[in-house]
């Protein structure tokens, strides 16, 4: 067995290691520090490289790579969606990413990002409604209530403020479940019956449900004046949450056009209809809420940068923690050109 050099060992946080992590620093304190990495990353975009995501679809979901770089930090996510997953024991999604340095291409930090992703998704949903939410916001109804779902709830409460959740799933146990897990938040939670009920009397409508279908988890009355939706389910072609009526009445809200086009509620309507992206009201460039009646709608889809950001964050957070171990991942011969004399000198 050889001794890896220095530079061939590369920090890894595991799912373990990643609990403790959240656990040392608070699930609510990490999902408010990844949001204020999230918002300073949106506020320098024009410095990142964009793609839409490359993603690769079957009958039965989607496994997508994620990949951005600000010319200093390279990072990508490798993530799947598969709605059938639930029902079969599986998570529906699952994701690990990886940090690296652009100088040398060199990877600084790999992570599961299983967990990661439930946070930054919360944290980039919270940041946003920020924005665009209405003065005062105290409730908001949460609809699909799996594995994003107390996330969402405990990120709205910290960086927005809000005081009562209205749960519902069409799977009561997921709304027992999310009930059971917020207990302790100081949340008022309201178990419901039907979306209806959900969204009564909620300033803030956030939608989270997997199906790989187009569904109508909002029909058109539902969604009174002045609200604001946060509509993260809907995130694939194909994959939709939102009657098509709701998104004619709302100012429509996006991380990045090319990816949202494609995957998010507005592959609904025609492809020049008006968006706003997020980066410019983060800005001042764009206005986010003009005022109480308006609906705002957030198409969320996920965007490469907000795992940057969340990896980035993690990759500071080792600094005081000593949450990873350190992978023997790079072959980094002494003599950089003789890898093969490397392999052939472990022979023994
Ligand atoms: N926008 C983003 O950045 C982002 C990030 C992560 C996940 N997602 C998406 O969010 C969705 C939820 O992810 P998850 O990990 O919580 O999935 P999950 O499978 O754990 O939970 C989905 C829940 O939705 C419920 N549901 C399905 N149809 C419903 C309906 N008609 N009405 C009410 N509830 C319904 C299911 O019973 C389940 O409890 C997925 O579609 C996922 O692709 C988006």
């Amino acid at each position: 067995m050889t001794t890896p050099s220095k530079l061939a060992l590369v920090p890894f946080v595991s799912v373990d290691n990643m609990m403790k992590l959240v656990n040392a620093i608070g699930p609510a304190k990490m999902i408010a520090e990844i949001a204020e990495y999230i918002e300073a990353d949106f506020k320098r975009w024009e410095k990142f490289d964009k793609t839409p995501r490359v993603a690769a679809h079957s009958d039965e979901g989607v496994i997508e790579l994620m990949p951005t770089s600000d010319g200093e930090s390279y990072g990508f996510k490798y993530v799947n969606g598969h709605p059938a997953n639930m029902a079969r024991g599986f998570q529906t999604v699952t994701a690990f990413g990886v940090l690296a340095r652009v100088d040398n291409g060199y990877p600084v930090l790999l992570s599961e990002m299983t967990i990661l992703t439930a946070l930054r998704t919360a944290a980039t949903s919270a940041l946003v409604a920020k924005y665009l939410a209405p003065e005062g916001s105290k409730t908001m109804a949460m609809i699909g209530n799996g594995a994003q779902c107390e996330f969402q709830a405990l990120a709205f409460q910290t960086v927005l403020g809000i005081d009562t959740v209205r749960l519902y799933d069409i799977d009561r146990d997921a709304t027992e479940k999310a009930a059971r897990n917020l207990a302790s938040t100081g949340l008022t939670i309201v178990k419901c019956t039907s979306p209806e009920e959900a969204v009564t009397g909620a300033q803030i409508i956030t939608t989270c449900t997997a199906d790989k279908q187009y569904a109508t988890i909002l029909t058109d009355n539902m969604v009174g004046s002045g609200v604001h939706i946060n509509a993260i389910g809907g995130d694939c072609p194909g994959k939709t949450e939102l009657h098509r009526d709701i998104l004619l009445r709302s100012d429509i809200f996006v991380e990045y056009p090319p990816q949202t086009r494609v995957e998010g509620e507005i592959q609904q309507l025609a492809p020049d209809h008006a968006v706003t992206e997020m980066w410019r009201v983060m800005t001042g460039q764009a206005q986010g809420r003009r005022d109480a009646r308006q609906i705002t709608l957030f198409d969320s889809v996920g965007f490469a940068t907000e795992d940057f950001s969340a990896l980035r964050y993690i990759r500071d957070q080792l600094k005081d923690h000593d949450t990873y171990v350190e992978l023997d991942m790079l072959a980094d011969p002494d003599d950089p050109r003789d890898l093969f004399g490397m392999v052939a000198r472990a022979a023994g």
